[in-house]
């Protein structure tokens, strides 16, 4: 353990490129006291990440989060580069460029040409496939997904996905140094969305789906998914209009399109006209809501109470049998999935153990029934759940 310990503590960590996520993640390596090259091919960006973070650990500083000194040593920890040679000593690189198989394809034959034999080479991808960009590389089984949330600094999840020709070395060295970082790791197969990607589609789906049929306005959806009873932090439609509709689209268009069109991630017209008006949410001041936003309480009036039931339930058994999916294609372990949910979009509980709390018999019964009421394959019940029901099983 000690002798692991020592080999992630002293890693050379390279990032490929400054935006958001590349910024933020050069941030916790260098925190985690790692030497750090962060390499761009634009000038600007890189300037633009650095006066940023300066200005990020400037806060902290005067939150008491750092002292003077310890936020010195972290500035001091990064080197910004727009040479793509001097990440040759790294021993650990991260790329965070645009989501363009082709070009981070290029970026890694580059890259590898560069690096040491054992010099691990790892992705931050939220959609492509970890495996065809492994095969770009002369030695494959070296590279790896490694899937921060934004902003990286501040969420705890990172999602770690070995790519088909990955071997069980870079699997166990990349896990120790990014547990090293604090962070919740979960191991994921290489299928579209990994794990939280995928299991939160419904939240965002069923919802606009709900809306669309004119069971409720945006509002009280959301008010319902945010009362104590439930416990979200946030509503589907405050927090699609905080991601960006344009970014939460897209990934539910490349979800939908990578599971072969399967209705259960099919994507909705309201959110593309959002998109197509440039309504992208808080960023464009528009979205499903108008910014800056009243401060609005919701109440459960009696006369909302059998539709508050519905919009609560169908949200809660749809996520649940995404789970329940994501189980049964064996993407992740049961615990795995739970932590993935909690610590990556903040779940209030993990959602195959509130399956449990709500009953596997009752959710299978609900999904029959969507389906039979809808008559729509998106609510088709998993069959792991149906298995479980018939032997009255939990899966805690
Ligand atoms: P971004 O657009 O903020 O930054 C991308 C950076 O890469 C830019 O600074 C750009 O100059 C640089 N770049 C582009 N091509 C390059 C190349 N060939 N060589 C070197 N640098 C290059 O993008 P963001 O949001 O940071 O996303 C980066 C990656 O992380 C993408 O793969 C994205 O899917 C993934 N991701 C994004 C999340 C998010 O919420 N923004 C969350 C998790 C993953």
């Amino acid at each position: 353990m000690v002798g692991i310990f020592y080999f992630a503590s002293y890693m050379k960590v390279g990032i490929i490129g400054a935006g958001t996520m590349g910024a933020g993640i050069a941030q916790v390596a260098a925190q985690n006291r790692h030497n750090t090259i962060v390499y761009d091919v634009n000038l600007d960006g890189i300037e633009r990440a650095k006066v940023q973070l300066e200005g990020t650990l400037e806060k902290l500083t005067a939150k008491g989060k750092f002292s003077y000194a310890q936020a010195e040593a972290i500035l001091n920890k990064i080197l910004w580069t727009s040479d793509i040679r001097q990440l040759a000593s790294a021993d650990v690189i991260i790329e965070a460029i645009v989501e363009n198989l082709d070009v981070k394809k290029k970026v890694f034959e580059e890259v590898e040409s560069l690096v040491s034999q054992d010099c691990i080479l790892a992705s931050n991808t939220s959609s492509l496939s970890l495996t065809s960009i492994a095969s770009s590389c002369k030695r494959p089984e070296r590279f790896i997904g490694i899937h921060f949330f934004n902003p990286a600094p501040l969420m705890k999840l990172v999602e770690v996905i070995p790519a088909l020709q990955t071997d069980s070395a870079t699997l166990s060295k990349t896990l120790e140094l990014i547990n090293s970082w604090q962070k919740v790791t979960v191991v994921a197969k290489d299928t579209p969305g990994f794990i939280v990607n995928k299991v939160a589609r419904p939240f965002y789906s069923e919802a606009i789906k709900m809306m669309e049929e004119g069971l409720a306005s945006v509002d009280v959806i959301d008010g319902v998914l945010t009362s104590k009873e439930v416990g979200f932090k946030m509503g589907p439609f405050a927090l699609t209009d905080l991601i960006g509709h344009d970014v939460n689209y897209k990934v539910t268009e490349t979800v939908w399109a990578s599971f072969y069109y399967d209705p259960r991630y099919k994507p909705s017209f309201s959110q593309k006209r959002l998109v197509e008006a440039n309504w992208l949410g808080r960023k464009t001041g528009k979205g499903f809501y108008t910014y800056p936003q009243q401060q609005r309480e919701f109440i459960i009036t009696p006369d909302l109470n059998a539709v508050s039931n519905e919009i609560k339930f169908r949200v809660l058994y749809m996520l649940i049998n995404e789970a329940a999916d994501t189980l049964y294609l064996n993407i992740a372990t049961k615990e795995d999935i739970d932590k993935a949910m909690q610590y990556g979009v903040n779940y209030p509980k993990g959602l195959l153990a509130w399956a449990d709390e709500l009953g596997i018999m009752n959710c299978v019964n609900y999904l029959n029934a969507l389906q039979a009421s809808f008559g729509d394959d998106r609510y088709r019940c998993c069959p792991l759940l149906r298995h479980m029901a018939a032997e009255n099983k939990n899966f805690y």
